[in-house]
């Protein structure tokens, strides 16, 4: 990763181009043995080469989509961006910071205010969310979608991003709301660092939750690595019709 610009690694890590439907990329980082956390966050598996791909996923997205139990244990309360990631996204014709989208069926979150000019954040939640819950995050400047009854449809929440012109869904995770994407079946590609860490037992996968029938098969596409992380990055096999299959790898021995 060291050894390439940030143009190359956005060349690598680019949406397709002439999106027309969702595309949802998830990320995750796990140890070695599978785990998903270090003492109940991701942080302790991560590196600076993982957080500056994590940091370009955001500032070449449309929207940050991740599940309340991240938001909670990670404290996630907006989504900043730099100058440089401000730039990058102008260039690119996007908005100026992505919004977040966390889904939660609890509504058990806490945000704080958008600043001026930062994007207005969506809670994707369900009508038996509480009122009051609901009318709180509406005071703190959310923007409130009801995306099913006790669960959140995914496909209807993803429909409904769509309709705001939000196509390009950087997923942050956590394991159940990737488990929630793949039962139904959304997921377009993985960026996947794995950590030169034995976890031992105990910390769940990257993955929870809704069963799939048949495993999806994957293409690697790319694979970066920088002091023993190695950073993968798999797309679905076969792409959905609208995908053309681009092969950046970059493999460095
Ligand atoms: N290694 C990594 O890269 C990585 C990445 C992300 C997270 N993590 C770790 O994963 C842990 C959290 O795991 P998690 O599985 O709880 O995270 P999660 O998937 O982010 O959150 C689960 C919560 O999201 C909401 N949710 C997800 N799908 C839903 C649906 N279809 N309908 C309604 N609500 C839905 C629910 O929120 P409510 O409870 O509000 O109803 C559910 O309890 C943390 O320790 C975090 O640090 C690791």
């Amino acid at each position: 990763v060291k050894s390439l610009t940030d143009f190359e690694l956005e060349r690598i890590y680019d949406y397709p181009s002439n999106l027309t439907q969702p595309w949802v990329q998830v990320n995750f980082v796990s140890s070695a043995d599978g785990a998903a956390t270090l003492n109940g966050t991701s942080r302790g598996l991560s590196h600076p080469a993982d957080k500056r791909i994590f940091r370009l996923g955001r500032e070449l997205a449309d929207v940050i989509l991740v599940g309340a139990g991240t938001a909670r244990a990670e404290g996630y309360r907006g989504v900043t961006m730099n100058e440089a990631g401000k730039n990058r996204r102008a260039r690119l014709g996007l908005s100026p910071t992505p919004p977040l989208a966390i889904v939660s069926g609890s509504a058990e979150i806490i945000l704080d205010s958008p600043a001026p000019g930062d994007a207005q954040p969506f809670i994707i939640t369900t009508s038996q969310a509480p009122q009051s819950k609901r009318d709180a995050l509406t005071t703190q400047g959310a923007e409130i979608l009801i995306a099913g009854e006790d669960r959140v449809d995914l496909t209807v929440a993803l429909t409904m991003l769509a309709e705001r012109g939000l196509l390009r869904i950087n997923c942050e995770g956590g394991p159940h709301l990737f488990g929630g994407l793949l039962a139904e079946d959304l997921v377009d590609q993985l960026c996947l660092t794995i950590s030169p860490l034995l976890a031992g037992a105990g910390a769940g996968r990257i993955v929870e939750g809704g069963l799939i029938e048949t495993a999806q098969k994957l293409d690697l596409v790319s694979l970066l690595h920088e002091d023993g992380f190695t950073m993968f990055r798999y797309r679905r096999k076969p792409a959905k019709p609208h995908i053309e299959p681009v092969r950046t790898a970059q493999w460095k021995p």
